[in-house]
């Protein structure tokens, strides 16, 4: 029988709407798939605990709430792109990015097990006072509003982001911050992020 046929025949509106019902339901699960098992998708890279193990790759845990969902919206939207990233979140709805976003903002945020250079940490705490880091970022660099937590993120990812900003290849990147870096040399980046990471 050709596909013609098939379809003219008295079970085609049973074969459309068992294919609809399958699509449906793909569809229906992937929206509305609980946030636990969706947060676990984001712990593949960030860490379960929100606390990334991965190299370059940020931890979420314990950042403020509108940090985290401001950032959603800007990948969502693929203002800041991050492919891997970008894809997961097609399609969610404000409600969705909000949900991800408490989940993890009450997460503890834990140091990572990269060796903080001490040396780097007491010239980064002379930089951080001159360059009013903290008139955003808060005195124990924990953040606030749209302003990311510094403390305890990862020691490579604050130095690969700090040289984003600085060489404004961040996309979607707020320029309050590239301002703050622009000139900056890598050595007083590298200390600037063991210092924060030092928090
Ligand atoms: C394939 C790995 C991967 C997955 C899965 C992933 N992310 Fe990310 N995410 C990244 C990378 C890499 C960055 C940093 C990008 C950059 O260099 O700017 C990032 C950045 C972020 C940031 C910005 C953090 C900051 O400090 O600037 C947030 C928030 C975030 N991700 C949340 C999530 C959430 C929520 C999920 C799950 C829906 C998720 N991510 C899934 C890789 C991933
Ligand atoms: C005028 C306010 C302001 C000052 C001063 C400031 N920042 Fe920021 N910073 C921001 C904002 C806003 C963001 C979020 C950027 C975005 O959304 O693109 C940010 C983001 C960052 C990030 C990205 C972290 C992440 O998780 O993605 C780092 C690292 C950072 N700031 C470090 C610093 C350091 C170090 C100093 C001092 C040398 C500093 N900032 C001073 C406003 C400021």
């Amino acid at each position: 029988m050709e596909l013609k046929q098939v379809l003219q025949s008295w079970w085609r509106p049973l074969v459309l709407g068992l294919a609809a019902a399958v699509l449906l339901e793909g569809a229906t699960f992937a929206q509305t798939m609980p946030i636990a098992e969706r947060a676990k998708l984001c712990g593949a890279c960030h860490g379960e605990d929100g606390n990334s193990r991965m190299p370059n790759i940020p931890s979420i845990a314990g950042q403020p709430e509108f940090f985290l969902v401001h950032q959603l919206i800007l990948f969502r939207e693929g203002v800041r792109k991050v492919p891997g990233m970008n894809e997961l979140l097609n399609g969610l709805k404000d409600d969705d990015l909000i949900a991800l976003a408490k989940h993890f903002t009450v997460l503890a945020p834990k140091s990572s097990e990269e060796k903080l250079d001490l040396a780097l940490v007491k010239r980064g705490e002379a930089l951080v006072e001159p360059m009013r880091c903290a008139s955003c970022h808060l005195p124990g660099l924990e953040g606030q509003e749209q302003m990311p937590r510094l403390a305890k993120q990862r020691i490579d990812y604050l130095i690969h982001s700090l040289k984003q900003f600085r060489d404004n290849r961040r996309s979607g990147a707020d320029t309050l911050m590239s301002a703050v870096v622009i000139g900056v040399s890598d050595d007083d980046i590298a200390a600037l992020a063991h210092y924060a990471a030092s928090r």
